[in-house]
């Protein structure tokens, strides 16, 4: 409507937002029921952060320079960067220079992407204090602790596509819920009617009970903290989450023993991208017989190493007397 003054930032105050206007605009802006104040506003600088970031930092020798990151991800209040050693001796004053160029409290470095079982990340931080913080994505708020969770950023399609998915009335499991990377989009847009979100690691466990209460899908999401191969109960779920990768096929069994006959399992893992195909049959025909199961689809999630690709497939299970028979 033309009502902004675009030379000047728009700016926050606690929960409420400063949006500057000419004085032209003043009758519109009251009229349609918003607070006018008196303020100073902060010129609006054009200048991209990378060049800005570049500019702050230009008495480092050239080949730190040359390494530091252009490209950086948030989580709420934090960002993170990935350094290279050259820049090691002037982390301190980095970390500072991208907070205040990209106007955030906390500057962690991503040091070796994630490891172990529970998938922990290695992350330093370089500047400020608080590592906990809330990512809104697709309508969900994922409250976690980077320097003790991992987010996969790359895996954004697919928690889109969980969110897009028609699920209703169903009963879902998902064996490696994590923080609820995928449970919360499934549970808040798919019309799913129960969903079972299994994690073993208590402290992503306590996340994801925080973020079920943040998304408001306390009615449909049951959390339980263990291993999924205790879960109770057989051929009662219409839909299963393999959401782990590198070890999946091992929890197959426990996935094949919950789904009900005709029900689908997502099944993630990592191949080399010129025999994904091909295994994702094979994994699948040692665990149900030839004709026990039916491929709907096969999607590369993300690059995974050089070859290498993170893969989901899509798999109906036929009947279980089908699988029965076939391995006896
Ligand atoms: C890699 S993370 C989930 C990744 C996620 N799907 C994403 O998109 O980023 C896998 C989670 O499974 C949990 N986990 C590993 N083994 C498990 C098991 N046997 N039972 C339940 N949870 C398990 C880990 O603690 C971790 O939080």
């Amino acid at each position: 409507m033309d009502l902004v003054d675009r030379h000047a930032k728009i700016s926050k105050d606690g929960d409420t937002r400063l949006v500057p206007i000419p004085d032209s605009a003043v009758p519109v802006i009251q009229s349609m029921g918003y607070e006018v104040i008196d303020g100073s506003a902060h010129s609006r600088d054009r200048t991209p952060p990378q060049e800005r970031i570049l500019n702050e930092l230009s008495d480092l020798p050239r080949e730190v320079l040359d390494e530091l990151p252009m490209k950086w991800e948030y989580v709420g209040d934090i960002v993170i960067i990935k350094l290279r050693g050259s820049a090691e001796p002037y982390k301190g004053r980095i970390g500072r220079v991208y907070a205040e160029q990209l106007d955030k409290s906390t500057v962690c470095v991503d040091r070796n992407g994630v490891t172990g079982e529970f998938r922990r990340p290695e992350m330093e931080v370089i500047y400020g204090t608080e590592t906990e913080s809330v990512r809104l994505e697709n309508g969900i708020r994922y409250c976690f602790d980077v320097t003790k969770v991992m987010f996969a950023s790359g895996n954004v399609d697919e928690r889109e596509r969980m969110k897009n998915l028609d699920c209703t009335g169903e009963t879902v499991v998902d064996m490696f819920a994590g923080i609820g990377y995928f449970t919360l989009p499934l549970a808040k847009f798919s019309g799913a009617k129960r969903v079972i979100a299994c994690e073993k690691n208590p402290e992503s466990f306590g996340f994801l009970r925080r973020n079920i209460v943040l998304n408001g899908v306390e009615d449909i999401v049951e959390p339980v903290l263990g291993d999924n191969r205790d879960l109770p109960g057989k051929a009662f779920a219409d839909r299963i989450l393999m959401g782990y990768v590198q070890i999946t096929s091992e929890f197959l069994p426990k996935a094949l023993e919950m789904i009900r006959p005709g029900g689908i399992i997502h099944y993630h893992d990592t191949f080399y991208v010129n025999e994904y195909e091909e295994r994702i049959r094979t994994i699948f025909e040692d665990a149900c017989g030839p004709g026990g199961f039916e491929i709907l689809g096969i999607r590369e999630v993300k690059s995974f190493a050089p070859s290498v690709s993170h893969y989901v497939a899509d798999v109906r299970i036929l009947s279980r007397r089908t699988r029965r028979t076939l391995s006896q």
